[in-house]
């Protein structure tokens, strides 16, 4: 048995943990829950109780299908409090040997993080992208070398105070600390993106139920990130609206069909039979679903575009974009979005170097999770290599204990919520 990490996607429409034994770099999934979320709207908790109750139900299931006990997990943050900047920070060097020490490292980090944060925000990554010493760019890892400047580059994300901590608090409520936060784009992107895209520029959208999710990368890192409130749900409620279907034969109905294009001629003879709100049956020209779904896409697509133009990434991703989360197996979606805006588009799915459960390793659904996981790998690589949990912050950021949870208390209230939940 090597080491068990856990991710945890807390989305709006599920919640799943995911647990996995890592051996020498392999990922092997071990267990899995998922319990539907109630408590989030557009990525955001809006209610504890709930979301305790979805954060409960996942991962007593994937405690019982892997036959461990989940103490810690990485999870996922998003919702449009988000925002990033990119900064840079310089030091100089001024001992005798002018040799390049981790807290030289960690003296330009916290220079290139100190930057105007709302006071309602906080840092979530400070991720280093790359290090110049005396003029010299592309360094990964400056410590040892030699020179009188160190300067570096790094994209900072930040959130909000209050929903970063709720989160913390309904995985509290299990009983479970929070390692890390980490932004699920770049989760996600662990789980979806190859190392040649991300080296040539690509961007990756995460389209889930409440919210699209964006990050871009080129030369291997992290240069922008924004996450948008409109999703999945936000479709379902446009037809259960249009065709007076309930929300759940909304959702049908849309994954049935997917995306009927406006431009398709014989979309105005095909017929779809839906079910009423009065329990009828009917049927509806495929034109009219096609009138529904197809603004709302434009929509969703001009904005994310629009987000791209802004910061001048347009032309800086050859490699395309990469649609994943569970919106993103909407029939007809890659060919929509690649027509509209003359791009290269693919799904992302299928990630390398993780193994058991097929169904959830191949599925878009599970990107988050999968990446959260493969992101922790990484994240606890570093702190091997750097030596410390300070190098961990610096990488990923927000290092987060649980408040109450630590100590003898903790164990205490630990314990206290096992026997109670039985
Ligand atoms: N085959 C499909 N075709 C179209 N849409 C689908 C399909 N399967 C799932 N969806 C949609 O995907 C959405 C859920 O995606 P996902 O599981 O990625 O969301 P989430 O992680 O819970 O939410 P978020 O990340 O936005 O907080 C729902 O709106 C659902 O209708
Ligand atoms: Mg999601």
């Amino acid at each position: 048995m090597g080491e068990i990490i856990v991710g945890l996607d807390i989305g709006t429409t599920k919640v799943v943990a995911l647990v996995c034994n890592v051996e020498d770099g392999n990922i092997e999934i071990i267990g899995m829950g998922k319990a539907p979320s109630r408590g989030l709207e557009k990525g955001v908790v809006v209610d504890i109780g709930e979301t305790t109750a979805s954060i409960k139900r996942a991962i007593e299931e994937a405690e019982n299908m892997a036959d461990v006990e989940i103490e810690h997990v990485f999870a996922g943050i998003a919702g449009r409090h988000i925002s990033s900047v990119n900064n840079s920070g310089t030091v100089s060097i001024s001992r005798d040997s002018r040799i390049i020490a981790l807290e030289d490292v960690q003296r330009v980090i916290d220079n290139a993080q100190a930057v105007q944060i709302s006071p309602d925000s906080q840092l979530i990554h400070v991720i280093p992208r790359q290090y110049i010493v005396d003029g010299q760019e592309g360094i990964t890892d400056p410590v040892g070398m030699t020179g009188t400047r160190l300067e570096v580059d790094v994209h900072i994300v930040t959130g909000s105070i209050t929903a970063v901590h709720n989160i913390i608090r309904c995985v509290n409520n299990v009983g479970i600390e929070v390692d890390q936060i980490v932004l699920q784009p770049l989760a996600s992107s662990y789980a979806v993106l190859n190392e040649a895209e991300k080296e040539l520029g690509v961007a990756l959208m995460d389209i889930g139920g409440g919210t699209t999710d964006i990050a871009i990368f080129r030369d291997g890192d992290i240069w922008f990130s924004k996450i948008l409130p409109i999703a999945g749900e936000h479709i379902t409620n446009d037809i259960a609206v249009g065709l007076k279907v309930s929300y759940e034969e909304a959702d049908r109905i849309k994954i049935q069909e997917g995306l009927p294009r406006l431009t398709d001629e014989s979309a105005e003879e095909e017929r779809i039979e839906i079910t009423t709100l009065a329990e009828e049956k009917k049927l509806i020209s495929k034109r009219k679903l096609a009138k529904i779904i197809e603004p709302r896409l434009e929509e969703l697509f001009d904005l994310a575009m629009g987000e791209i133009e802004d910061v001048g990434y347009r032309d800086l991703i050859p490699a395309g974009i990469v649609l994943t989360g569970g919106t993103s197996l909407l029939k007809g979606l890659p060919e929509f979005v690649s027509e509209r805006y003359d791009i290269a588009v693919r799904r992302g799915r299928n990630p390398t170097g993780i193994h058991g459960l097929r169904d959830i390793v191949e599925s878009p659904i599970y990107s988050t999770v999968i990446g959260l996981v493969k992101y922790s790998v990484v994240s606890k690589e570093y702190i091997h290599r750097f030596g410390n949990q300070r190098g961990v912050r610096q990488w990923g950021g927000a290092r987060l204990q649980g408040d109450g949870w630590k100590g003898l208390f903790g164990r205490l209230m630990r314990w206290l919520n096992r026997f109670l939940r039985g």
